[in-house]
């Protein structure tokens, strides 16, 4: 269910309705759930209804608070779950809707061993970002001591989310700026990965076309049209790499994010630049089914620029245009010390999907040698 626009909630009651839940979970971070305006959405839908709630915690999505969850979901044993927030909040409801009844979740997560037979409930995904696209992605991040893990499994993905642009248009200039270009490196990266296929390629271009043009003016001046074509981007970027997958920049954001605290979009933005560089220039050696020359003309139309530079001057731009620190150092990030901590921190995983082959010394040199 993909429906956009004013006063989506009401379709939303009439799911709730047609469908007849009688127990909701909801799953959603405090200030999601307030400042966004939800309550006032949700006290009408939960009429008639038992409820209860759990707020987030934690700034990622953590083993111990998941474990709390799934402990407080059988306890109440809800037909429907309904998580509301951003990109932490979707993964801890994609994540106990299938953890419910699973003993050992971390040999489950270290050895990829994802056989879910069932949800516990019906899960509806309502993203208070436009970002991530979490509410179609069939997987969900899980950080255990400090490792980040991804689970990904078909039953993971959602059953029906609303988009409901009037929960998003208020969130902070510096939190629409990081999910914002989450949407757009994951477009981005997905148009490059060695498992991007025609389908994948659509979903990133259309994401691509809507991002470019409103993604500054959604974070500066903000207004329904800018938001709603912001919230279509993050999605499509997330059907875009359900197929596609991310790579290299994502795939050393991770560290970032746990060790130095900086929002997911904003740690995928500080490597793009140098991976898209590397990318190009050895694009003869690409591991690729595709020409990835060809791959990036496509890249350098959609965002009406020449060449290779021009994307990286325009990137450099976008980031800084947005508010988003590129400076490893005024993040606090001292790489020569630190660089050791982050390599182990990296996702492998993400990282073999690169159009080309990073290895982790070329990884060394990309964090080493920016600027
Ligand atoms: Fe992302």
């Amino acid at each position: 269910m993909n429906i956009i626009g004013k006063n989506d909630y009401k379709n939303l009651q009439k799911l709730i309705l047609n469908r007849n839940f009688k127990k909701i979970f909801f799953l959603t971070g405090y200030n999601s759930f307030y400042k966004s305006g939800a309550d006032k959405i949700f006290k009408n839908i939960s009429k008639n209804k038992e409820v209860n709630f759990f707020f987030k915690k934690k700034y990622l999505p953590e083993l111990q608070e998941l474990k709390k969850i799934i402990k407080l979901i059988n306890k109440f044993k809800p037909d429907l779950i309904i998580a509301v927030g951003g990109g932490c909040v979707l993964d801890y409801a994609k994540l106990a809707n299938v953890y419910f009844n699973e003993g050992n979740i971390e040999e489950s997560v270290s050895k990829s061993n994802f056989n879910f037979k069932k949800k516990h409930s019906k899960l509806i995904a309502i993203p208070t970002t436009a970002g991530s696209g979490a509410e179609v992605t069939p997987f969900a991040v899980l950080y255990i001591n400090k490792n980040k893990y991804s689970v990904e499994n078909e039953f993971v993905k959602p059953d029906y989310y609303f988009i409901i642009p009037e929960l998003i248009i208020k969130s902070k200039k510096i939190l629409k700026a990081s999910t914002g270009f989450d949407a757009i490196a994951q477009a981005l990266e997905s148009m490059i990965s060695v498992k991007s296929n025609e389908k994948s390629l659509e979903f990133s271009k259309k994401s691509l076309k809507l991002s470019i043009p409103n993604y500054i003016n959604f974070i500066k001046k903000p207004n329904i049209e800018n938001t709603i074509k912001m919230c279509l981007a993050a999605n499509l970027s997330g059907k875009a790499i359900s197929i596609a997958k991310t790579n290299g920049p994502h795939a050393a954001s991770y560290p970032f994010s746990v060790y130095y605290g900086i929002d997911h979009g904003h740690a995928v933005s500080l490597t793009i630049n140098e991976f898209m560089l590397k990318y190009y220039l050895n694009s003869n050696y690409s591991i690729t089914s595709f020409d990835l020359k060809e791959r990036f003309n496509s890249i350098f139309k959609l965002f009406k620029i020449k060449n290779i530079y021009e994307l990286d001057a325009m990137l450099k731009n976008i980031k800084n245009q947005a508010g988003l620190e590129n400076n490893f150092k005024k993040l606090g990030i001292n790489i020569s010390r630190d660089y050791n901590k982050i390599l182990s921190g990296v996702n492998d995983q993400r990282l073999k999907n690169c159009p080309i082959r990073i290895e982790r010394n070329d990884l060394k040199s990309i964090l080493l040698t920016k600027k």
